[in-house]
């Protein structure tokens, strides 16, 4: 399958963005990042630091994309994922983005327009770049084969107020866009990903088995999400975006609901009236995505 990837890294879109690369099964297709974790231009760093780290064949094109949310300031989440979103490594290689003179949302339209077989675009970050997307190409938009979003907190408390998710919390009037558009969509919330938690033993026995430049750098980058999450008590890190490629990837690694869910002004997510508008991830088959995971993070050197 071939895929685009929307995404604001941050420590674990950078795991699931290692992840996509090292998926036999997935062609990542491009990738465009959008403000969320950090600023817009820091996500477009950190992703250009990615490359050229694991300099994924071939090299996907990129853009940049939103600013800001459609109608709100942006809020961050450098508390969790550092001031440069990727756990303030002093040591990072400087990188030179190259960017197109087209914005993520065109980028996204142009190469849903030019696919040679229905894309899969998968969200990681705040939904501002779909959103934009479509507002100018809605038709467009409907060749996607489908939209895998990570966000939301259907039936558990959220992560940045008690019941709203950061994804949607961010650009609420964007998931509202989206969950209204009639695009085939399948999204993956905290109810699915809080069963998707790494050990930093299991993670720290793959990279030793794989040792390299790599190995070394994604234990270093994620020192900082394990510490956070086990300070907000989780035992181990928790795999919001990996989880989303993973069903982009495998749609039987979750049991899905198919729902209709609205959109609160904070971003809260709730059950509503009427036909189903998505469908949620619900229980996951963790050792069987915590293997595929692990597998492919982080191929020898
Ligand atoms: C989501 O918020 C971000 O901080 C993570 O990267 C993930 O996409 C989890 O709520
Ligand atoms: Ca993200």
């Amino acid at each position: 399958m071939q895929a685009l990837i929307d995404t604001d890294p941050g420590i674990d879109d950078a795991l699931a963005l290692l992840y996509a690369w090292g998926s036999p099964g997935l062609t990542v297709a491009g990738i465009t990042t959008v403000a969320g974790n950090v600023e817009v231009h820091d996500a477009t760093v950190n992703l250009f630091r990615l490359l050229g780290l694991r300099r994924p064949q071939p090299e996907p094109p990129v853009a940049q994309g939103a600013a800001q949310p459609l109608a709100r300031p942006l809020v961050t989440a450098k508390g969790y994922h550092g001031v440069d979103g990727l756990g303030d490594l002093p040591d990072w290689p400087a990188v030179h983005p190259s960017l197109p003179a087209i914005d993520a949302a065109d980028f996204i339209l142009d190469m849903t327009r030019h696919a040679t077989e229905p894309l899969t675009l998968i969200a990681l970050g705040p939904l501002t770049n779909v959103a934009h997307a479509l507002t100018r190409g809605h038709e467009t938009l409907h060749r996607l084969a489908r939209v895998v979003v990570m966000g939301g907190a259907v039936d558990v408390p959220g992560n940045v107020t008690p019941t709203a998710e950061f994804n949607l919390h961010v650009d609420p009037e964007a998931a509202v866009r989206v969950l209204d558009s009639g695009l085939r969509l399948d999204l993956v919330p905290l109810d699915a990903t809080r069963q998707a938690v790494v050990v930093r033993a299991d993670l720290a026995r793959t990279l030793a088995r794989r040792p390299g430049p790599l190995a070394t750098r994604i234990a270093a980058f994620t020192e900082r999400g394990f510490r956070v999450d086990a300070e907000r008590g989780t035992a181990g890190m928790i795999l919001h975006d990996p989880l989303a490629v993973a069903v982009a990837i495998d749609p039987t690694l979750v049991q899905w609901e198919s729902t209709r869910l609205t959109v609160g002004a904070d971003g809260t997510t709730r059950r509503a009236a009427g036909p189903p508008n998505c469908r949620v991830a619900r229980v996951v088959d963790v050792p069987r995505f915590l293997a595929a995971f692990l597998d492919r993070l982080c191929p020898a050197s």
